[in-house]
C-alpha cells in the first residue's frame, strides 16, 4: 500500500515537472531562433520544397503560415480545404523548420463578406471599407466572431496537436479602431452597463452629464462620441477609448480560448502587435502566453545625423523589448524588416549592416525569437516592391537575407559559449528602472493637451532617452507590478490617480525606493475629473509642495529653469510651486512673473526619496540632469554612451549597438572576451562580448 502510494506520488511529481518543462517554450540554452513568413499559397506548390529547402540551408530555424489565408482555408462556407497546408507543413519539417500557424482571421473570404455585409467596419462618416483588402471586418461583429471561431475551431483541430507547429499568431497586427459598426453600439452599450452596474445615475454622474445638459435617462440612449461642433465629454470618451481597447483584446481571447480546446499545452499562443502603445490593447487579452511584436525600422523617418534615415531611430527596438518583454516575461518579435519596405513615406535602401543591428537590438533586449517578414519578395499584390531574404527571381538572397544569415551563424557561435550559471554584473543590476505606464494618461491627455506643444510620447522618450545612455535596463511597467526590485521609478505625466496609486507610491518610496514623479501628475481621478482640491492637492503631501498654478509658453518666447547652475530651456508645460519647508528645490524658474518660484522639487521619504519634475523641458537635457543626481543620491555608477549607442546584457553577454554616424570605443572591461565585433563599434556595427 505504502509502495504503491510513493509510486503515484512519483508519478505525479513527474508529471508536474514535465509539465513544467513543456511551458519552457524556448530552451535558454538556445538563446533564440531565428523564422521567416512563408506563404505557400502565394507560389507554385513545385517551388515549395525548394524554397523552404534555401530557408533551412540559410539557418532558419521556423518558418510560419496560413497568416492571410482563410479564403484557401475555407473556400466555400463550411467546407475545409486542409490539403495545401498540409503539405506545406509536412515540406518545413522535411527541412528542420518548425511551423508558427496563423489564425487567418485579418483576411475573411469574399463570400463571408457577401452574404453578411454587416461585418465590415463602418468609419465615423458612415462609408463602410470592403473586400478587396484586409483588416477590414468589425471585432465588434457577432457573425464575424462565429465564423472566426469556426474556421479557427477546425484549424486547432487539425494543429492543436501537430508537433511540428510550435505556436499560434492570432490575427495579424490586431488593431484598436473606432468602428461605428451596429454591433459595435449595441456592444458598447453593454459594456456600458456591464461598467456602471446597470445604474444610468451612476453613468452620468461619472461623466458629468449635468454639464451641457446631456443627461441620460437609459443606456440605449447612448451613442458612440461623435465629432461635434463642440467638444466630445472627456469621460464618455475615455470609456469610449476602453471599450475599443477591449473590443480587439477580448475577440483575441475568444480566439485563444477555441485553440487551446484543442492544442497541445506546449504550443504557445500571442498575437504580433503594432508597437503602438497608445491604442490601449498591448497586454489586455489574458489568455497569451506572451506577447510579440513587429518592427519596421527605416521607413522615411529620420535616424541621426545624415545617413541616419538608412539606420532608423535608435531607440524604437529597445522600447518595445522593454515594454513587451515585462508583460510576459518573454516575448518574441514577429516581423522585422529584411530590408525596404514599400509602404513608409520613403523606403530607402537600409545601411549595410542595418538588418543585423536590428537582429541584434532586438536579441539584446532578451527575447527569444525574431521571425522576419518575409521570405521571398511578392511578385504580385499591395507589396511588390517589399524586400524578403529572397529577392523576386526566388532564390537570390537580398542584402538583408545576408545578413539574416551573418546573425544566424554568430548566434551558433554564442549557443556554444551559453553559460547556465553566468549573472549580470552589479552594476548593470543596481541601475534598473522602471517606467509605470498606464494608457488612461495618455488618452486623457490626447483629449485635454491644453496645449499643441504637448507630446506625452517624446515625454516619456526625454526620460527614456537617457536611461539607455546611462546603460540601465528599464523595464515599463504597469500598477499592479512588483515595484520593489527597481532602485529608480519613473513615472512620467501620470495624470489620473487614486488613494491606492499615491498609497502605493508612498510606501514604494519609504522602503527605499526613488521615485520620480513629472508634470501633469495626479491632477484627476480614474474617470477623468479634476479633484474637488486646490489644482494639484491630491499630491501635495506627498510631493511636499503646493502647486500655485501651470503655465503654457508660445514657441517664440520660450521660458527657461535653472538647475546646478545651467538654464533649460521649455515652452509646453510648466507648474510653478511653493514647496514645503523641509523639501529641496532642485530647480526654478529663471523668467517671467514667477521668476525664481520652484520648478523641479525633491524630498526623502522613510527610506527612499521622491522627486517632482514639473517641468517638461524642450530637448530633454534637464530631465537627463534630474535623472543622474537620482542616481548619484543611489551611489549608482553611469555609463555615458553617445546618443545612438546602446548596451544591455542578457545570458551571461554583453551587447552593444552604434546607431549613430561616428565610431565609438566602447569602455570594455579588461576581463572581457570579445565574440562579436570589435571594441571599437562602427556605425551601424555591433558589439558582443561574455565577461
Ligand atoms: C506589417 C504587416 C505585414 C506586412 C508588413 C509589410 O505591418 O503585419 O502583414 O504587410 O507590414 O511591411
Amino acid at each position: 500500500m505504502r509502495k504503491s502510494l510513493c509510486f503515484i506520488l512519483l508519478l505525479l511529481f513527474v508529471c508536474a515537472l514535465y509539465a513544467q518543462e513543456k511551458k519552457v517554450f524556448f530552451p535558454k540554452k538556445n538563446l533564440t531562433t531565428v523564422g521567416a513568413y512563408y506563404y505557400p499559397e502565394h507560389w507554385d506548390e513545385s517551388q515549395w520544397d525548394r524554397d523552404l529547402q534555401k530557408m533551412s540551408e540559410m539557418g532558419f530555424e521556423f518558418t510560419h503560415f496560413a497568416e492571410f489565408a482563410w479564403a484557401q482555408l475555407e473556400p466555400e462556407e463550411g467546407k475545409y480545404d486542409f490539403a495545401w497546408l498540409d503539405k506545406a507543413v509536412t515540406l518545413a519539417a522535411k527541412h528542420n523548420l518548425k511551423v508558427i500557424l496563423c489564425t487567418s482571421t485579418a483576411t475573411p473570404p469574399v463570400w463571408l463578406t457577401r452574404k453578411h455585409p454587416e461585418i465590415l467596419i463602418k468609419n465615423e462618416n458612415g462609408t463602410t471599407t470592403d473586400h478587396g483588402s484586409r483588416q477590414h471586418a468589425s471585432f465588434s461583429s457577432t457573425f464575424y466572431r462565429q465564423y472566426s471561431l469556426k474556421m479557427i475551431s477546425e484549424l486547432a483541430k487539425r494543429y492543436g496537436k501537430d508537433t511540428r507547429v510550435i505556436g499560434w499568431q492570432l490575427d495579424n497586427e490586431p488593431g484598436v479602431r473606432q468602428d461605428f459598426n451596429e454591433d459595435a453600439l449595441l456592444r458598447f452599450r453593454s459594456f456600458l452597463r456591464n461598467k456602471y452596474n446597470n445604474n444610468i445615475q451612476e453613468l452620468n454622474k461619472t461623466w458629468g452629464t449635468a454639464f451641457w445638459s446631456q443627461i441620460y435617462s437609459s443606456f440605449d440612449q447612448i451613442n458612440f462620441p461623435l465629432p461635434s461642433n463642440w467638444g466630445q465629454n472627456p469621460h464618455q470618451m475615455l470609456d469610449f477609448r476602453r471599450f475599443n481597447a477591449y473590443q480587439t483584446a477580448s475577440f483575441l481571447d475568444e480566439q485563444a480560448a477555441e485553440i487551446r480546446k484543442f492544442s497541445n499545452p506546449d504550443q504557445w499562443i500571442t498575437s504580433n502587435y503594432i508597437p503602438d502603445y497608445q491604442a490601449g490593447h498591448i497586454g489586455l487579452s489574458k489568455l497569451f502566453d506572451f506577447y510579440s511584436y513587429t518592427r519596421y525600422i527605416v521607413s522615411g523617418g529620420l535616424g541621426i545625423g545624415q545617413k541616419g534615415y538608412r539606420i532608423g531611430d535608435p531607440m524604437l527596438i529597445p522600447f518595445a523589448n522593454d515594454f513587451f518583454r515585462p508583460i510576459g516575461g518573454i516575448y518574441g518579435v514577429m516581423e522585422l524588416q529584411p530590408g525596404q519596405v514599400n509602404w513608409g513615406s520613403i523606403n530607402p535602401q537600409p545601411y549595410p549592416g542595418a538588418v543585423r543591428l536590428w537582429l541584434w537590438s532586438v536579441f539584446a533586449g532578451g527575447s527569444d525569437f525574431t521571425c522576419t517578414y518575409r521570405f521571398r519578395q511578392p511578385i504580385y499584390g499591395d507589396e511588390q516592391y517589399h524586400a524578403g531574404i529572397v529577392g523576386t527571381d526566388g532564390v537570390t538572397p537580398s542584402r538583408g537575407g545576408l545578413e539574416y544569415q551573418q546573425f544566424i551563424k554568430d548566434i551558433a557561435k554564442l549557443r556554444k559559449e551559453y553559460n547556465a550559471k553566468a549573472t549580470q554584473p552589479a552594476t548593470y543590476v543596481k541601475r534598473k528602472t522602471a517606467i509605470l505606464y498606464n494608457v488612461d494618461n495618455t488618452w486623457s491627455m490626447s483629449k485635454q493637451k491644453q496645449t499643441q506643444e504637448w507630446n506625452t510620447d517624446s515625454h516619456i522618450q526625454k526620460y527614456y532617452k537617457p536611461l539607455k545612455s546611462f546603460g540601465a535596463p528599464v523595464d515599463v511597467i504597469n500598477e499592479s507590478a512588483d515595484w520593489s526590485k527597481y532602485p529608480v521609478l519613473i513615472a512620467p505625466a501620470y495624470q489620473l490617480v487614486d488613494d491606492q496609486l499615491i498609497e502605493k507610491w508612498t510606501t514604494y518610496a519609504k522602503q527605499g525606493g526613488h521615485l520620480i514623479l513629472t508634470c501633469r501628475s495626479g491632477q484627476k481621478d480614474r474617470s477623468d475629473r479634476l479633484f474637488e482640491l486646490p489644482f494639484g492637492g491630491k499630491i501635495a503631501d506627498l510631493i511636499g509642495a503646493k502647486m500655485d498654478f501651470f503655465d503654457l509658453l508660445v514657441p517664440s518666447d520660450p521660458g527657461a529653469v535653472s538647475l546646478n547652475g545651467k538654464n533649460y530651456p521649455w515652452v509646453s508645460w510648466g507648474e510653478v510651486f511653493t514647496p514645503e519647508a523641509q523639501t529641496e528645490v532642485w530647480g526654478s524658474y529663471v523668467n517671467d512673473f514667477y521668476a525664481g518660484k520652484a520648478a523641479v522639487l525633491h524630498r526623502t521619504l522613510g527610506k527612499g526619496s521622491i522627486t517632482y519634475v514639473g517641468v517638461d523641458s524642450r530637448d530633454g537635457s534637464l530631465e537627463k540632469e534630474v535623472l543622474k543626481r537620482v542616481y548619484a543620491l543611489n551611489n549608482t555608477s553611469l555609463l555615458d554612451l553617445p546618443e545612438g549607442v546602446w548596451m544591455e546584457y542578457r545570458d551571461g553577454f554583453g551587447i552593444a549597438v552604434n546607431y549613430g554616424p561616428v565610431a565609438f570605443d566602447f569602455p570594455l572591461n579588461d576581463k572581457a572576451k570579445v565574440l562579436v565585433g570589435e571594441k571599437q563599434i562602427p556605425t551601424a556595427g555591433v558589439l558582443v562580448w561574455k565577461e
